[in-house]
């Protein structure tokens, strides 16, 4: 089973390599080394992997964090977004959780949106929409995805939206939509996003 799974695991890392700019990720190499959880017991999500086509790119500037609200507030609108996965790329500060937190607020979210930083999940029961806000930044063990019951979130319907899922790629299944975000000063960012299935197609269109 090992030998089967690694080429898998091997083929989705050169799919994933498209992050930037922070050095756990070792973006000046090509191919970055596989991490530890590569190595463990892979559940069936991985084999999805090798399915990963991106049927659409598109890049687009968002000159200030008003236009960054706007495109969330676009978003928000949009039926298909209700059982979407969306993955946020792009290095520390690159704008991921700002941008979740436009969305939340236009999705009706009150009072303070907290960054899933430190808990990894943060979750919201909107009516008729739960919405699962992840952040795998310090995700280290294999083991946290079933003990914490996110087989089950992502099982179940709702909007789910997870920042630096390269840290649990092996067990994340394939996104929606992938939205990738590039500081090129103070406010502006490039934004790149790349559609892997028909929802994620009309999410970004
Ligand atoms: N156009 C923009 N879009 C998004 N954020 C912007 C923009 N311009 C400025 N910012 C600012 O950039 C910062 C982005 O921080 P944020 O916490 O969202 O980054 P992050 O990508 O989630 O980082 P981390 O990897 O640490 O989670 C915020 O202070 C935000 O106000
Ligand atoms: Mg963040």
């Amino acid at each position: 089973m090992e030998s089967l799974v690694e080429p898998v695991a091997q083929t989705a890392l050169c799919i994933a390599e498209v992050d930037t700019g922070h050095a756990d990720l070792g973006e000046s190499e090509p191919m970055r080394p596989l991490p530890q959880l590569r190595h463990q017991q892979l559940p069936v999500e991985v084999m999805t992997l090798t399915h990963a086509e991106i049927l659409e790119t598109r890049t687009l500037i968002w000159p200030d964090e008003a236009a960054c609200a706007a495109h969330a507030a676009a978003l928000a609108k949009r039926p298909s977004l209700r059982d979407a996965f969306i993955e946020l790329r792009g290095a520390l500060g690159a704008g991921k959780t700002t941008f979740v937190r436009h969305l939340l607020r236009a999705l009706g979210v009150p009072g303070r949106i907290k960054s899933p930083t430190y808990t990894v999940l943060e979750p919201y029961a909107l009516p008729g929409l739960p919405v699962s806000h992840f952040d795998f930044y310090r995700f280290e063990d294999a083991r946290e995805w079933e003990d914490a019951g996110f087989r089950e979130v992502f099982a179940a319907p709702g909007l789910k939206l997870a920042e630096w899922p390269q840290k649990a790629e092996a067990l994340l299944p394939v996104p929606d939509l992938r939205v990738q975000l590039e500081a090129l000063d103070d406010t502006q960012r490039r934004v790149t996003l790349q559609a892997l299935s028909p929802r994620g197609l009309e999410l970004m269109r």
